[in-house]
């Protein structure tokens, strides 16, 4: 009996002891992936003086980070790993009979962040890159990467950032991303990418999204991740329509689609949303919009361009019952209807807790009529900008700053859209 005891406490104190033990080796795995992906790239592309020129794996990486070898590219964390599961204790002096399970535990270093933007580095992504087991933020930014995005970057589950923006990565976006759970910001713009934007709806954390100058083709999926804050896709070959239930993913804050072909109706929810403020959808070939119901008040709506699409009919009068609305562009699309009232009355005399149309962009259309007296009386633009070339307004000479922006279209041209004009 005696003996044993001894024993266990001899245990005991190894096992404190040996309790988050430092060991400055990095986790083989992960130098591994680093000297994988070294040796992928174009050699000639790794210039002298940059980081991946000074990695030496002869050292250790995390050991020697900010050295004269490895200058910079990573950022190392050091993380708890369960050595082995050790000891039982029974101690049963003074009839106390208590069993403790013990862990050995060890720190090991391992990468957190790989960061090798803005270079001119060359080559594909290795898949043995998705050995990071424990990486968060991944950063190849501006490089002159290309190859496809491999399958398996969607093992790297920890990730929190992605970046892979301003190369020259090609086909198609893998389905894999998905298995990205802790990803909240996801940058592929600038790219070659290609095909069905894929369905990432179990990407719950994503707040933050830009495949924006691809060739991204397809619909809008309408099942994208209802945390997005920030949804960019401006840029690429999207076509049909914009799905209405969009409206659904309440904090979206900032929506960028323009440059694409989306045809069909923009969905009123968008301007009745509790949280959008940026909504630009110019450069389409959308025909209408949907006017919302009452709430429209409510919009948190600050800038609106729907510029250069094929919108006809009347300006909707809702739009001058946004409240927080300072900046609208209806330009070069097909309205034909008097200037409404609302809309000039919030660029020049907005009203109490009403922010004022600072940009009124309403040139490029088929508008008719007499100028709103508002506007005449206005002598000094200040720090409004009204543009409202271009129409087929009833004498519109270039000299009021408001009328400048084109001329005013022949009558024939404002005839053939079928108009009764005064
Ligand atoms: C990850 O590392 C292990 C061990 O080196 C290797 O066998 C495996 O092929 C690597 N995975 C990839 C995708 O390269
Ligand atoms: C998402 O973020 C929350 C809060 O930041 C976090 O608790 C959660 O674990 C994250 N992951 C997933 C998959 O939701
Ligand atoms: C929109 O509708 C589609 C199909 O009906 C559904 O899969 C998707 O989850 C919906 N999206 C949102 C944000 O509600
Ligand atoms: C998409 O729009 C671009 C520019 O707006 C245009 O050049 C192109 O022909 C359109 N493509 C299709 C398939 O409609």
């Amino acid at each position: 009996m005696g003996t044993t005891l001894c024993f266990s406490l001899i245990l005991l104190i190894t096992v404190t002891d040996s309790f988050f033990e430092a060991n400055s080796i990095t986790f083989w795995q992960d130098t591994e992936a680093l000297r994988e992906f070294k040796n992928g790239l174009d050699p000639n592309s790794v210039r002298p003086g940059s980081c991946l020129s000074s990695w030496d794996f002869t050292l250790d990486p995390c050991d020697n980070l900010f050295s004269d070898k490895f200058t910079c590219g990573f950022r190392c964390d050091l993380v708890i790993s369960t050595m082995s599961r050790v000891t039982e204790l029974a101690l049963d002096q003074a009839g106390y009979v208590g069993s403790l399970a013990s862990t050995s535990w060890n720190l090991l270093p391992y990468l957190h962040t790989l960061d090798l933007s803005n270079n001119f580095f060359a080559g594909s992504i290795p898949d043995s890159l998705s050995n990071l087991t424990r990486l968060q933020r991944l950063s190849l930014s501006r490089n002159s990467l290309s190859g496809s995005v491999p399958n398996s970057i969607g093992s790297l589950s920890t990730l929190e950032e992605l970046y892979l923006d301003n190369n020259y990565f090609q086909g198609t976006i893998p389905l894999s991303i998905n298995g990205l759970k802790n990803l909240k910001r996801l940058e592929l713009q600038g790219n070659r990418l290609r095909g069905q934007f894929p369905d990432l709806s179990q990407l719950t954390n994503l707040s933050f999204l830009d495949a924006s100058d691809n060739s991204i083709s397809g619909e809008l999926p309408a099942n994208l991740p209802t945390s997005l804050v920030e949804l960019s896709m401006r840029n690429n070959q999207l076509k049909g329509n914009i799905p209405a239930n969009i409206s659904n993913l309440f904090y979206l804050q900032v929506i960028d689609l323009s440059h694409n072909n989306i045809t069909g109706s923009i969905p009123s929810g968008l301007f009745t949303h509790p949280s959008l403020q940026q909504l630009t959808l110019s450069y389409n070939d959308f025909e209408s919009v949907q006017e919302p119901g009452d709430s429209s008040q409510e919009s948190e709506l600050i800038a609106v361009d729907l510029s250069s699409n094929m919108i006809r009919g009347f300006i909707p009068p809702f739009m001058g019952r946004m409240r927080k609305l300072s900046a609208l562009s209806l330009e070069n699309n097909r309205f034909s209807d008097v200037i409404p009232t609302q809309l000039t009355l919030k660029a020049v005399l907005p009203g109490q807790g009403v922010s004022q149309l600072e940009r009124l962009l309403l040139g490029g259309n088929y508008l008719f009529g007499a100028i709103p007296v508002q506007l005449l009386k206005m002598r000094d633009p200040g720090s409004v900008t009204v543009r409202l070339g271009d129409n087929c307004l009833y004498r519109c000479p270039l000299r009021f700053f408001f009328c400048q922006g084109g001329k005013q279209k022949s009558l024939m041209e404002c005839k053939r859209l079928g108009h009764v004009l005064p």
